[in-house]
Order: structure tokens, then sequence, then C-alpha cells
């Protein structure tokens, strides 16, 4: 909707959109019945975009963009009543006040998640088969419990402003009970703004409400993605305020509810995250199944270890294993490094076609006990040069995790020192991928081209 308006003052003018509300014109001109303004989105990192609308006797053509959206249309006149009924109802955010933890996520929440796969393609008829595949596949019972529907699950709001499923999920408690007797947990996705990432149906206006809402449908986990609330949440205490108000609507409802905070990483979010309630924070923007950009996040966007523990854990975003665009070693290397740090384990792919390969990277036990480790270290590197990474993690036992990590495009020899775990005389010394164990003095490994040797190490 768009409304100008002049006064002795000039002309100013408001557009109003679903995604982001009421954005105020800037640098407002009218000439010739041409409207000439900037709107910016709200995002500081973004330039304000130009936009113009043409009077044509009763028709408006409006043209510009807002962030990816492009708009070229014509808008009708409507009437000062048509105009009050589209105003955007602002809502306000909850004073500041510091969660109690709640003893949820002891170790980094281990599941799937639909997006990596499916983007907003999916349905309950698939969910339930990704459940069954997780079953019987083994990895279930290896850890991964959560099964989380990402963007692309809402429907519209009912007439009392309940929020309802699209027509691909017919009954979402029907598939969380489907879920539950199978000893599995359903996840749901939404954002603080109108609109989620994907266009659909955000929480803006209903919070307390839609916490309500999967409650009752027995929602396990919720990934609350920033999105089109960029545009009303913009300083640190207003996007921590949007996120306080949805952790206190889920600790409301009375049901654990393990909820995943998703603004990429800004404004410091690890610092906060735990005290509106958060138990995971993205701490980058998104990965994908490229070895450049899962290597960006994993190695130099994890986040501040000193942040991450038992019930809040920084989350470099969800795997890609088994998504076919990296090699096997590029895979191992992602596997590594997410359980070096700690990090959620959320798989990505379709877990009705998997290779042998994919579910023993997804399966090692070692591997994933370095990950589920209780005392919630998140590891970090210990010495680099421009080609390979030594990292290592203290665990509750004692020992040390030891990764070796190959950078660079050719193989290379990595090795680690005794001082470099803190131990004077190793004891023990297990390769985890090979399940095997190695020699106490073996202190180099050669390391394929992008791969990783990841090692459990024990001494005094
Ligand atoms: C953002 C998030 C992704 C995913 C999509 C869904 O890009 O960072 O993880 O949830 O939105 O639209």
């Amino acid at each position: 909707m768009i409304e100008i308006s002049h006064t002795t003052k000039g002309y100013s003018g408001v557009m109003t959109s679903d995604w982001y509300g009421p954005m105020p014109m800037q640098n407002l001109t009218v000439e010739n019945g041409v409207a000439h303004f900037g709107i910016s989105n709200g995002n500081p990192h973004v330039p304000a975009k130009t936009w113009t609308a043409a009077l044509n006797g009763d028709r408006l053509h409006v043209k510009g963009q807002v962030w990816y959206g492009k708009l070229d249309n014509d808008a009708v006149r409507g009437s000062e009543a048509d105009a009050k009924a589209r105003r955007f109802h602002l809502s306000n955010l909850p004073s500041y006040t510091a969660l109690k933890p709640d003893g949820l996520a002891k170790t980094p929440p281990m599941g799937w998640s639909s997006w990596n796969k499916f983007a907003d393609h999916i349905d309950d008829k698939t969910v339930r088969e990704i459940a069954d595949a997780m079953v019987a596949s083994g990895l279930r019972d290896a850890g991964y419990r959560y099964i989380n529907i990402d963007d692309g699950w809402q429907g519209k709001r009912a007439a009392d402003g309940s929020i309802q499923p699209n027509a691909r999920f017919p009954d979402m408690k029907a598939l969380a009970d489907y879920l539950h007797n199978k000893g599995l947990k359903l996840g749901l996705y939404s954002s603080p703004g109108p609109k989620t990432c994907a266009g659909y149906e955000g929480s803006y206006g209903h919070v307390e409400q839609d916490a309500k809402t999967y409650a009752a449908w027995g929602i396990d986990y919720l990934k609350y993605d920033l999105c089109s609330g960029e545009a009303f949440y913009q300083t640190q205490a207003q996007i921590r305020g949007a996120y306080q108000q949805m952790g206190q609507a889920l600790r409301a409802t009375g049901r654990p509810i393990i909820y995943s905070l998703c603004e990429y990483g800004r404004d410091n979010v690890g610092s906060w995250g735990r005290s509106v309630g958060g138990h995971l924070w993205r701490t980058t923007g998104d990965i994908s199944d490229k070895y450049s950009v899962m290597a960006k996040l994993g190695f130099d966007k994890n986040g501040a270890a000193s942040n991450a523990g038992p019930g809040g854990w920084n989350d470099p975003d969800m795997l890609e294993v088994g998504n076919g665009g990296m090699s096997e070693d590029e895979y191992r290397t992602h596997m590594t490094l997410w359980a070096m740090s700690a990090a959620p384990l959320l798989m990505g792919h379709d877990l009705r076609h998997m290779d042998k390969a994919t579910s023993q990277l997804l399966e090692n036990p070692g591997v994933i006990a370095i990950d589920q480790d209780a005392k919630g270290i998140q590891g970090q590197a210990v010495s680099k040069d421009a080609n390979t990474e030594v990292w290592t993690k203290a665990l509750a036992d004692g020992s040390q995790a030891v990764a070796l990590f190959n950078r660079s495009k050719a193989p290379q020899v990595i090795s680690f020192t005794p001082a470099e775990t803190g131990f004077t005389r190793i004891s023990k010394v297990t390769d985890l991928w090979r399940q095997q164990g190695v020699a106490t003095d073996k202190r180099q490994f050669k390391v394929p081209a992008h791969g990783a040797v990841l090692l459990k190490v024990t001494g005094v």
C-alpha cells in the first residue's frame, strides 16, 4: 500500500508491505505526477533502493525493489477506509529479562532438517518416510532424534488468528504423534517477522498464540529465523527482544522445546542467546553443498568457543553430508569440524536414498561421541599454517580429541606434538574414522586433499 500526503511541510509517504510492514519513503520528491523515493528494508548493511510511483488517471504504476523482491505493478486508488484497514498493527516487545536455564540441550542437538535437500518442497508423506528411514538406517539409535520441518509448512491463519499448516501438512498433531511413537521428535520453523525467508506466514503479532499452537501439536523444537523481522528489529536490543519474546512464550507453554535462534550471527548473539532461552544460535549465513562454503563456516565462522557449552551451542548451520556436492574426504572434514566444534548435528540429505559411505560418515560412534561429549567444550585450532590446521578438544574423561585438517588441494603430512594435547606422556591413540588404535609415538599422519584425521588421545 502506498500512502503519500502533502502538507505545508511538503510531501511525506509510507509504503506498507506484508513482509516488512510500514516503510517510510526517504527523500521523497513529486514532479509531474511521478513520485521518486528511497525504501530501505531496515537492514543497515543494505542500501536503500530507488523507487518510482507514476500516477496515470486512477492507476499508480509502482516500480522498485526491497531485498530480493521486485515490484513493477499498477496500484489502484483506494479510500481512506481501505487504507485504515490495511495499515499495519505494530506490536511491542517485552522488556529485557534473562531467562533461567531450563536444563535442555545438555549436548548439541542431533537430528535432521528438511531445508538443505528439499527447501520448501516438503510434505507430510516425505517427513514420515524420512522418520521411517531414520529408524531403519540406525541413525535414530546413533543419536539423531529431531526431525525438523524448516520453512514451507505454514498455511494461512484461521479467523481466530491461529496458524494452520498448509495443504501439504493435513494434520500436524498426527504427524507429531507418528514421530513420537518412533522415539523421534518434531521441530518446526517460524520468524519474528510477518513473513519467513521463503515468504510463508511468520509469527509477527501472534508470538504467544503460535507458541501455544506448537505446544498443543506436540512440537519439540523451534527454529526462529529473523527474515523479514529485520525491518522491525534492527538494534541489538530489538533483535534480542524479539527472540526473548518467543523464548518466553515457549517457556510459558510448559512443554520442553529446543529453541534455535537464526539471525545469522549478528549482534554478538552468542553473548545473549542463552538469556533469551536459546539452546543454539546460528553464527553465520547459510551453508551450501560446496567445500569452500562449508570450510569457511566450519573453520572461520563457528563462533566464540567461550559462549558454547551445555545448554547453549554455536551453530555454524546444518550438515550437507550426503547431498553430493563434496567428495567423501570433504564430507569427512565437514563431520570432523562439526564434531570438534560441538556443533549441532542436523543432517540435511534425503535419508531414504543413502549410500554406505554417507551412513558411515554420519553414524560413526566415536566421532559422534566427540561432538556429544558431556564436558561441552568447543574445540579450537592450536596450530595453523597456509595449508593445515591442528585442533584439540578436551573431553570429559580427561582425554583429548585431536583433529588434523588439510585445507589444501594436495595431500599433506600433518603432525601434532604432545604439548598441544597438554600431555607429557601419551598412553593411547585411536584413529576414530578408521576405528583402530595407532602407535602411541606416531606423530605424523598423511591427510588427503581437503581431508581430515580425527584422533582420541589419552595421556598424563
Ligand atoms: C534462511 C535460513 C535457512 C533456511 C531458510 C528458509 O535462509 O538461514 O537456514 O531456514 O531461511 O527460508
